[in-house]
């Protein structure tokens, strides 16, 4: 029975980095069927919405989805982030950022951590509102056991099923008694449930340091929205920024791999498009689907071009999109 994936283009680069994808996982040895599916600014001008629901409920009905990129116009009443409606809907809970090192001089040496973010509460409830004759805003950040429970598990399932050895548990529950307190006593109760991992606290301002000074200390991190958006962008420019960033979302019905950046449409159609970090994407889709095998085959094709300089010009190469995909082939066969 071949793998049923949904690929979601989207808008600006996506479809370019997406079709890449496509190509370097149609020459691995594994049976996929695709199928394409609307999002985002393009889907809003053809179709009315930026996320209909037959593009959920092809993400449900399949094994996985890999997705683009989408664009966000200029205020249009009634728009909403298909993003973030999308994680929402197939509640996405656990949004996995690796950051690993690669042979590249912009690379720092000896990086391999996992970012474990809650995806669908904290700071992000979109619980806001204004008082005051709009002089006083007020978010509110909802952090709930169940929330905590799923994405600390997650973390150390993470840890555990890759041979990682330590958690770091980040939160601020010196100042946010209450919504952090929360985070980090589920943590404390989770953790003996683990007894071959080592749980560690780390205040979340002393983790933004500590990845700076030496971030090869960190194997998984787990933390909650707001704290884990921020930290995950500030590892990934350690090992080669926005290029190569990839990222999962889990739920338990649904998983959606993307890359990090956004839809650049300044790169459309130049070819200047790096495909590495859906490339990545497409390896964590595959470990998904428990084809590991396949998922190191497909990285480190990746990472070979990349250290023999086989890359686009973002990276300091001369290489299209199209360019790197076929060196990219090239490694898997
Ligand atoms: P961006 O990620 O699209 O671009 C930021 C910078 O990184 C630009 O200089 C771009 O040229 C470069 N870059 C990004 N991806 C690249 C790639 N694959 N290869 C080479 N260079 C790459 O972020 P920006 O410019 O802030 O946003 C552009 C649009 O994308 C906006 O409408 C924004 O809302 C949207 N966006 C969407 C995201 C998503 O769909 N998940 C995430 C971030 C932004
Ligand atoms: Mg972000």
């Amino acid at each position: 029975m071949p793998y049923q994936i949904t690929l979601l283009p989207g808008d600006g680069i996506g479809p370019e980095v997406v079709a890449a994808a496509e190509a370097v996982l149609q020459a691995l040895p594994v049976d996929m069927d695709f199928t394409r599916a609307e999002i985002g600014f393009g889907a809003y001008e053809r179709l009315g919405t930026p996320l209909p629901d037959s593009t959920l409920d092809a993400i449900r009905s399949s094994h996985a989805a890999l997705f683009g990129a989408v664009t966000t116009p200029p205020n249009i009443p009634g728009y909403f982030s298909p993003v973030v409606r999308m994680r929402q809907s197939l509640d996405l809970y656990a949004n996995l950022r690796p950051t690993r090192s690669i042979s590249h001089p912009s690379s720092r040496p000896g990086i391999d951590l996992i970012l474990v973010r809650e995806n669908t509460e904290g700071l992000y409830s979109g619980i806001e509102r204004v008082e005051d004759d709009g002089n006083r805003a007020i978010t509110e950040r909802v952090i709930t056991r169940r929330g905590s429970e799923r994405i600390i598990r997650k973390a150390f399932d993470l840890a555990r099923q890759t041979g990682r050895k330590k958690v770091h548990v980040v939160h601020k529950a010196n100042v946010l008694r209450q919504t952090c307190g929360l985070f980090r006593q589920v943590a404390l109760e989770i953790a003996p449930d683990y007894p071959d991992i080592e749980m560690l606290e780390m205040l979340v301002d002393t983790c933004a340091m500590e990845l700076v000074r030496a971030p090869e200390q960190f194997q998984v991190i787990v933390t909650t929205n707001l704290f884990g958006d921020i930290l995950s962008d500030e590892a990934c420019m350690f090992v080669g920024g926005l290029g190569v960033a990839a990222s999962a979302n889990i739920g338990a019905d649904a998983a959606v791999f993307e890359p990090v950046h956004g839809s650049a449409p300044p790169l459309v159609g130049t070819g200047k498009a790096n495909p590495t970090a859906t490339f990545f994407a497409a390896a964590m889709m595959l470990e998904h689907l428990s084809e590991t095998e396949q998922a190191n085959r497909l990285r480190n094709a990746v990472e070979t071009c990349i250290a023999e300089g086989q890359v686009t010009p973002d990276l300091g190469g001369t290489l299209t999109t199209s360019g790197m995909t076929q060196a990219v082939i090239a490694k898997i066969r």
